[in-house]
């Protein structure tokens, strides 16, 4: 088997797991990770074996050995490694959001036009089993005709006050918002045309972060279907998990409800608190690193060796960040807004 060159930008939270995995594939190689900060490129490099370490993106794209990169710099960082990497002809494994802004979006765009590379979006919801079995049965029609979805993604107050630096200068859309986007359009198998938004920034600005705590929206899809989301950052850190999933599919015929929050099979009571632990996210079992979070990043490196299409690509991420940006114009002036997607 052919074996692929990777390197990773961004060697915080999401680009070690990206390095974690890359690491692990028998056909593929960890060749460099590269972070703005020195220890953290360093950290990373030495815990799963790579080659080399950068702190400068235009540096590690000189890198002969390296084919192919995933981007995992913060949501509104990744236009200028996207851009390098397609100048450098390197394959790009862009974390989510694709990009935060109608400019960058036009960029990239631009930039992969000009290349022969190829692009995946991590929209790793997309290899949730609960989701793709849903999928399926849309599909086969046992739901009869899809007719409304209502999904709400929401993460514990630990996440934008402790474990993102970077919260203020994102969103709970961004970060959670375009998995739901994402994940609708591929279960309801249409586009967004038209959404009404509505936000509250209450919690998060008392405690020094200027960002929403949360959205409610409603999507009207192409195909008729309608659907009603959430997003919020201020779930208490009790929560049995650190998501609070919730998903009903409603159709003509039959009906879906998934509660993923709890899905997690185990209840564990320790002294200090209860929990669910992860066993369908991103566990590590004998040291390989499973769940439907690893998979789309292997997935990435196994297409990319068998020269296969990805399943979700560079145009799935473009309409996911206009979704967003409609989302946002409307929570603004409170009005319904057509998504504008050239
Ligand atoms: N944390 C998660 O649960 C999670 C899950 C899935 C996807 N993601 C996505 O992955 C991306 C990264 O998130 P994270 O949680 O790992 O954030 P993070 O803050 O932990 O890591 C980002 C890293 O990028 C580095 N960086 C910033 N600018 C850079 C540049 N120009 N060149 C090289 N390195 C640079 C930072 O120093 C930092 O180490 C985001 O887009 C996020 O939405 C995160």
């Amino acid at each position: 088997m052919e074996t692929i060159g990777l390197g990773v930008i961004g060697a915080g939270i999401w680009g070690e797991a990206q390095a974690r995995v890359f690491a692990s594939e028998p056909s593929a190689e960890l060749i460099a990770v590269c972070d703005v900060r020195e220890e953290r490129a360093r950290m990373v490099k030495k815990k799963y074996g790579a080659k080399r370490w950068y702190t400068d993106v235009e540096e590690m794209m000189r890198d002969e050995e390296i084919h192919a990169v995933g981007i995992a710099t913060p949501d509104f960082a990744h236009r200028e490694p996207f851009v390098c990497a397609c100048q450098a002809g390197k394959h790009i494994l862009v974390e989510k959001p694709l990009a935060t802004t109608e400019e960058d979006l036009l960029s990239m765009r631009e930039a992969l036009s000009r290349s022969q590379v190829k692009v995946m979006v991590d929209f790793h919801t997309r290899w949730n089993p609960a989701i793709v079995i849903a999928q399926r049965d849309i599909q086969e029609g046992k739901l009869g005709e899809l007719m409304s979805c209502y999904y709400r993604l929401n993460d514990i107050i630990f996440v934008p006050t402790k474990m993102l630096s970077w919260a203020s200068s994102s969103s709970i859309l961004w970060f959670l918002g375009s998995h739901t986007v994402d994940t609708l359009r591929f279960l309801v198998g249409s586009e967004v045309k038209r959404v009404y938004a509505v936000s509250r920034k209450e919690v998060l600005l008392k405690m020094g972060i200027d960002v929403a705590d949360l959205y409610q929206a409603i999507l009207e899809f192409e195909n008729g279907v309608v659907a009603t989301i959430e997003n919020n950052w201020i779930v208490p850190n009790t929560n049995p998990h650190w998501n609070d999933i919730k998903i009903n599919l409603l159709g003509s015929k039959g009906m879906i409800s998934m509660d993923l929050t709890n899905n997690q099979a185990v209840e564990r009571y320790l002294e200090e608190r209860s929990d669910h632990p992860d066993i369908l996210i991103m566990p590590t079992v004998h040291g390989r690193a499973l769940g439907f979070a690893h998979e789309s990043i292997r997935d990435f490196v196994h297409r990319l060796v068998r020269g296969e299409e990805f399943l979700v690509g560079f145009e799935d991420g473009y309409r996911v960040s206009k979704v967003i940006l409609a989302l946002f114009q409307s929570a603004e002036e409170r009005m319904p807004v057509e998504v504008q997607y050239e």
